[in-house]
Parts: structure tokens; sequence; C-alpha cells
């Protein structure tokens, strides 16, 4: 089965895309590399020793997008990882953000080929901020808390309005918790252009000595040490989410699917709580300061994955610590 990947050569598509190779799937990724590098591509290839195509395209610009399909009506299903992913830049740059996420997913839907399966990249900024955790995916829609989110939502409805317009459509959205860790290899793993917003790549580049200090966003909420509690998941679990979802998609007999599921380990874990275990994990000291809480940013997020577990049969297996060990091996192998 041949599966388009977009943005198939940043951190969360490069390793399902090693993923799907595994699978037997045939992969043809399209990326403007606006946040990646061509180099993982080679990475990708040496981990799978498999061939796959590479195509450099932007998902915004629609000749470009229309070409694509005209070139490649055999694609047989899709993975839309695409999008910009800053929460602080698009408080700054909303347009951008709005421009590039939803555009990107418009063309998409409206000229890949139709009623193939097809997997959006959401994100549990979704659900705004929540009081009740853990949580699940009847929770409403919150009030955004940053344009990024929003467009997460635009997307979603987007997909829902296709889903309710057309007789054959198949969609699922993955409602990512917080995606952390690299594959074991050590050649991929999260590697933004910019100065990293996630907490993670963040610790690492501060314990190598690329980065002076870590700032702590806030120690004055309302949890067990004061900092945001987050639910961290292997992006090896996560890769292994998508398989489900494609799986489940080709399994349906309905023509017409439509549904989100939250991808998470169902465990909340404060920022001091992950920074000591990943003190503990590898021996390293880490830098850290408090800092002011950062506009956008949710006091607690973690989520129920019944759902999931129950349809997709996907359940996360890596702990946390082995996700710790394998950011820093990545960051041990990139530098
Ligand atoms: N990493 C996370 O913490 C997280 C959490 C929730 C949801 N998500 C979503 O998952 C998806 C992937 O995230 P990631 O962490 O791999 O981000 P990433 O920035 O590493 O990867 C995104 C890729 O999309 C490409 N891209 C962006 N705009 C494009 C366009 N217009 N045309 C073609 N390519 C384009 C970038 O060059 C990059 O390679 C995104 O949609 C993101 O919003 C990520």
């Amino acid at each position: 089965m041949k599966i388009l990947v977009t943005g198939g050569l940043g951190y969360l598509g490069s390793h399902v895309v090693v993923d799907l190779l595994k699978n037997s799937f045939s992969v043809v990724i399209i990326d403007n590399l606006i946040n990646s590098d061509i180099s993982s591509l080679d990475c990708i290839t040496n981990i799978s020793n498999k061939n796959l195509v590479f195509e450099k395209l932007d998902l915004t610009k629609e000749k470009q997008v229309e070409e694509f399909f005209n070139r490649n009506s055999d694609i047989e299903g899709v993975i839309h990882f695409a999008a910009l992913k800053s929460v602080r830049e698009s408080i700054k740059y909303p347009l951008k953000y709005y421009h590039n996420n939803v555009t990107g997913m418009i063309l998409l839907l409206e000229y890949m080929p139709k009623g193939i399966p097809f997997v959006f990249s959401s994100s549990c900024t979704v659900y705004g901020a929540v009081e009740n955790n853990p949580i699940d995916e009847n929770t409403p829609y919150g009030n955004p808390q940053s344009p990024y989110a929003h467009t997460k939502q635009i997307c979603e409805i987007i997909m829902n309005s296709k889903f309710k317009s057309e007789v054959n459509f198949k969609g699922i959205s993955l409602r990512y918790f917080n995606p952390i860790g690299a594959h074991p290899s050590g050649l991929i793993g999260e590697n933004p252009k910019n100065k990293p917003e996630n907490l993670v790549p963040y610790l690492t580049q501060v314990v190598s000595g690329r980065r002076e200090e870590l700032t702590v966003f806030g120690n004055d909420y309302l949890t067990i040490d004061g900092t945001c509690i987050r639910d961290y998941i292997h992006v090896m679990d996560l890769a292994d989410s998508h398989i489900a979802a494609i799986n489940h998609l080709n399994n349906l007999k309905s023509k017409k699917y439509l549904d989100d599921f939250n991808i998470g380990t169902g465990k909340g874990i404060s920022v001091i709580q992950l920074i000591k275990m990943f003190e503990e994990s590898t021996g390293k000291k880490v830098q850290y300061k408090i800092g002011k809480r950062r506009p956008g940013d949710l006091e607690v997020a973690y989520a129920n994955t019944k759902k999931t577990e129950k349809i997709l049969g996907w359940k996360s297996k890596y702990t946390l610590d082995e996700a710790l060990q394998s950011a820093w091996n990545w960051e041990l192998n990139h530098q």
C-alpha cells in the first residue's frame, strides 16, 4: 500500500515513515523543509534499508499540490503531519500559522484521491484548558490557548465537514499529547531548526552544553510541585499508533468514517518530575531556573486512552525512562 506522508522529514513524520517501511508499506514523502533537513532522508533510508520517494513541495502552493496528485494518482493513503507547530511563534505570527496549517489541509483534502484513508496529526491543545483530567475524546473543544491550537481545531472541523459532504471519506484525527524521545538508532530525533520550544530537546541541549540554562515556565500552577503536568509519550509508540490507524481505516467495511483518538500514555508527569527522572536515567545534572508562566501553556493535560485501546487496539509500551534515554542518545549522536 502506497502512503503519502506530508511533513515526513520532520520529527514525528520521520519516525512514522521508518515504521511504515518496516511494516511493508511503500512511502512517498512531501516536505518543504521549512522545519527539517534533507539529511533526514538518508537517515531514514539507512535505518530501514528500503527505498522511498521524496519530493520537495509546499502544501500551501495550489499548483504544486495539484500537479503532485496528477502525477501520483496511485496514492492509497495519506498521513498529514506538515504544519508549523510552535505555540509561541503562532501567538506572535498568527496569520502565518492560519495560512500554513489551514491552507495546507484544504489543498490536500481538495486534491488527494477520494475515499482513501486519511490520518491527521492533531493535538491535545484542541481541548483548551480542561478542568477534568484525564481528558477523553468526548471533551468538547475548549477556548484555544493559541492560534496554533486554533488551527488544529479548524482542521478537525474541516475534516468533519468533508466527512459530512462526501459519500466516501475515511479519516482519523490523532490527538497527540507530548511526544518525546527518538529512534533507538540515534539517527533521527527532534531537531528543530530554531530554538526548541518543547521541553525535552531544550533540556538535552542544555545538558550537552549547546544551551546555557533551561527555564521552567511557572512554578505557581495548582499541581503537585507547581509546574505544568503533561503526558509524555515515546515517539516510537506514537509512530505505532499511525500503523494502527491506517490498518483500522483499511479494515472498515463502511466507506464513510471519521473519529478522533488520544495518543498518550494516560499518565501525568510534572516538568520537575521529568527533569528529576532525566537526571536519574542519565546520571546528568540539569541546570534550570524558574521563569514566568508562558502564554498558551495549559496547567494539566494528560490523556484518557481507553477509546484508542478499545477501537484501534493501540497502547503505549515504552517507559518514560526509555524515552528520556533515547532523547539523550539522540542528542549525543546528533552533535
Ligand atoms: N511534536 C509535538 O509535540 C506535536 C504535538 C502535537 C501535534 N503535533 C503535530 O504533529 C505534526 C508533526 O509535528 P513535528 O513535531 O514532527 O513537527 P516538525 O516541524 O518536526 O515536522 C513538520 C514537517 O512539516 C514540514 N512542513 C511544514 N509546513 C509545510 C508545508 N506548507 N508544506 C510542506 N511541508 C511543510 C516541515 O518542514 C517539517 O518537516 C504537526 O502537524 C504538529 O502540529 C506535534
